[in-house]
């Protein structure tokens, strides 16, 4: 039995979790900083690093409690130390080093992008004992070769998998992220913050089809994403066409003129493209890979946007059509957790891949 404990704050959570053998999630606690940013709308990094140092402690604390287990109990201490908000990973990335040294433990230094596509391999323990697991709930280990889609508020981006460690970029955004198209678009729909999960409600009342929206597919072949496009038409449709340009720009009406169905049909109608866009590169990437002799025998998606009512149920449509199993995570880790993070830690584990106490946090590209 292998015991990890891995730390999580790459942005505006600050998360802790206890998980065994990889996969059964003894703790994940996760520490949110919605009402911090809320007024700004939009995470704001100073404020996230200072919040990830009041909460860290109490975090690592809390985790440990809820998992039943000492810091001597630990195999190894894990942390996300790439990619994220540099101030916000180095609060991570130095408790788990001061943990590791203190505790004289193995340090793991895992990618946070790569770790959302260990979610959907994740489960709690069940019970009252944290040893025991149901059997029913307990996902199968992913199969490869594997595709697999994060879709995130700073990803979106398609991997070929050999292995829950080897992977192939086929195709990222080239603009804005599908979270981040969501993020913007509840800002100009006034749907409140976190935008993604309100839009997400509102788009569940409106009628998708009252608007064409653009699905940006850019080349024949590609498998990158474009969101920006979107983004622009979703403006356009709530406030008209601008005169001038800039600051200067005046549009024809604002949100407040639109009635609440209007505005969840708009919400619909941008849900709706959003999802089309990401299941249309998606079925080009499982034919991609069947080109190349490699077809998937399993798609696996993570990050917060799979928490979205719409994707999941296009995504697995998509998997019964093209018979490829599904890995979808549970909601408690689509969005920004540690146990993603202590569960792709035992892969590095057994491969006795460590770090050093200079791992260091770095702010952009994933690995
Ligand atoms: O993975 P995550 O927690 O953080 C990053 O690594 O970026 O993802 C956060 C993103 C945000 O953009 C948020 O609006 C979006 O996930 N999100 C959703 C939903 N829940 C969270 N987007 C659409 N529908 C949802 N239900
Ligand atoms: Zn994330």
């Amino acid at each position: 039995m292998t015991l990890i404990l891995g730390l999580e704050t790459s942005c505006d959570e600050t998360a802790g979790s206890v998980v065994r053998d990889g996969q059964i999630v003894l703790s994940n606690v996760v520490a949110a900083q919605h009402e911090l940013h809320e007024r700004y709308r939009g995470v704001v990094p100073e404020i996230a690093s200072r919040a990830h140092l009041q909460n860290i402690n109490p975090v690592v604390h809390e985790t440990l409690k809820q998992a039943g287990v000492t810091l001597d109990d630990l195999d190894a201490i894990a942390v996300g130390h790439r990619p994220g908000l540099i101030g916000s990973l180095l609060v991570g990335v130095s408790a788990a080093k001061t943990l590791a040294w203190a505790a004289n433990k193995p340090l793991v230094g895992v990618d946070h992008v790569r770790a959302h596509l260990h979610a959907a391999t994740l489960s709690p323990a069940m019970g009252p004992d944290p040893l025991s697991i149901d059997p029913q709930t307990t996902p199968s280990p992913l199969t490869f070769p594997a595709l697999g889609l994060v879709v995130s508020g700073g990803h979106t981006s398609l991997y070929q998998m050999t292995s829950p460690t080897d992977l192939t970029l086929l195709g990222s955004t080239i603009d804005d992220a599908v979270g981040e198209a969501y993020d913007k678009a509840a800002v100009i729909l006034n749907v409140g913050y976190p935008g993604g999960p309100k839009l997400d409600k509102l788009a569940q009342q409106g009628n998708p089809t009252a608007h064409d929206l653009p699905r940006s597919m850019l080349g024949k072949d590609s498998l990158d994403f474009s969101f920006s496009g979107l983004k622009t038409a979703v403006l356009y449709t709530v406030r008209g066409h601008p005169k001038g340009r800039g600051a200067a720009a005046k549009f024809e009406r604002s949100i407040d003129d639109l009635t609440e169905s209007q505005v969840a049909d708009v919400a619909a109608s941008f849900q709706a493209a959003a999802v089309d866009a990401v299941i249309k590169k998606l079925k080009r990437a499982v034919q991609y890979m069947a080109s190349q002799d490699n077809a998937p025998r399993s798609l696996v998606i993570g990050g917060g946007v799979s928490a979205n009512s719409l994707l999941r149920t296009r995504v697995a449509e998509l998997g019964e059509q093209l018979q490829i199993t599904v890995r979808i995570p549970a909601f408690a880790y689509c969005l920004d957790n540690a146990a993603m993070i202590a569960g792709l830690a035992h892969t590095h584990y057994l491969t006795d891949d460590f770090a050093d106490l200079d791992l260091p946090a770095i702010a952009s590209g994933s690995v």
